[in-house]
């Protein structure tokens, strides 16, 4: 069987494909969105991170491809339901790199609340302004985490153990749940109310798209920090520009971009942004983790036909 690997994976998870006698693994990161479209033809699994955007054009042409794997968890770079129609399985790997994107938030919110990035920057260029950067304690302050699934879930453990107080809304996950985890509960509008900080850990659907609007920046506390690690687009780019203009939000820390990487995007202008190029899963531990996982989960669906995270 052949199995083409489109981005960058770690090692671990290719030598893993690699081991297994009937497959053959080909590792092109360069393709084209057309070239992938000549040559998918070929392949019975095709395994991604977030680079390859496997349109619906891409499944047409794929004869006999049998699985997408991502590695990672974000699927919104594959036609889910275009794969679907076509019998073709996809499957994501959601544990191997939650508590490294747990850690970029609370990094960001850390990061945020002392003006880490601005200072190292003036500072290197020969500045020392000790007044200019005073920061927040984060002791004591709320926050708001949207979404309580796994990262979510990781962000509140640790924000706890900085004793903050942890509020949280997800629609999807009982609030009898929520408060076992030592988390309170409590509605979308309660949290915009009453959080210190605002951290978004859903993934993008049309629910969440736009979630966070001027309409729900003007229910904020003046002063809010937004914290963004999960996908661009859940936080409202141009609302929340205005939103830092007009003194609502003191800050945000953005991770990700509705566009990718971000083209002449406002935000970038403001001292009051600090931000990464989509780091949040980018830890040596993470990257080892998700590609053994969809390695695995590659093996298991081929060579036995048992469908894990589909
Ligand atoms: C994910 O969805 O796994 C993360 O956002 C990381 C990534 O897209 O590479």
């Amino acid at each position: 069987m052949k199995i083409l690997v489109s981005d960058n994976l770690a090692e671990a998870g290719v030598e893993k494909l690699q081991s297994i006698p009937d497959f053959e693994v080909e590792v092109n990161t360069s393709l084209t969105h057309e070239e992938l479209r000549q040559v998918i033809k070929e392949y019975d699994a095709l395994v991604i991170r977030s680079a390859t955007k496997v349109t619906a054009d891409i499944i047409e042409a794929a004869e006999r491809l049998k699985v997408i794997a991502r590695a990672g968890i974000g699927l919104d770079n594959v036609d889910i339901a275009a794969a679907t129609k076509h019998g073709i399985v996809v499957m994501n790997t959601p544990e191997g790199n939650v508590i490294t994107t747990a850690e970029h938030t609370i990094a960001m919110l850390l990061a945020l609340s002392r003006n880490i990035p601005q200072a190292t920057y003036s500072l290197k260029s020969g500045k020392w302004e000790k007044k200019r950067f005073r920061g927040k304690e984060v002791f004591n302050k709320t926050l708001g985490i949207i979404g309580i699934g796994r990262i979510g879930r990781v962000v509140a453990d640790r924000a706890k153990g900085l004793k903050m107080n942890v509020i949280a809304y997800d629609p999807y996950i009982g609030s009898d749940y929520v408060n076992k985890l030592g988390v309170e509960a409590v509605t979308f509008d309660e949290l915009l109310q009453r959080a210190d900080y605002i951290s978004v850990h859903t993934p993008i659907t049309q629910e969440t798209r736009n979630l966070l609007n001027a309409e729900a920046f003007a229910r904020m506390k003046r002063g809010v920090f937004v914290i963004n690690c999960a996908r661009g687009g859940i936080v409202n780019e141009q609302d929340l520009y205005d939103a830092i203009q007009s003194g609502i939000v003191a800050g945000a820390a953005l991770d990700v971009f509705t566009q990718e990487p971000p083209k002449d995007n406002p935000l970038l202008t403001l001292e009051k942004v600090i931000g990464t190029p989509h780091l949040g899963a980018s830890t040596d531990e993470a990257q080892e983790n998700v590609a053994v996982a969809v390695a695995d989960q590659v093996i298991d669906y081929l060579l036995n036909g048992t469908i894990r995270n589909a």
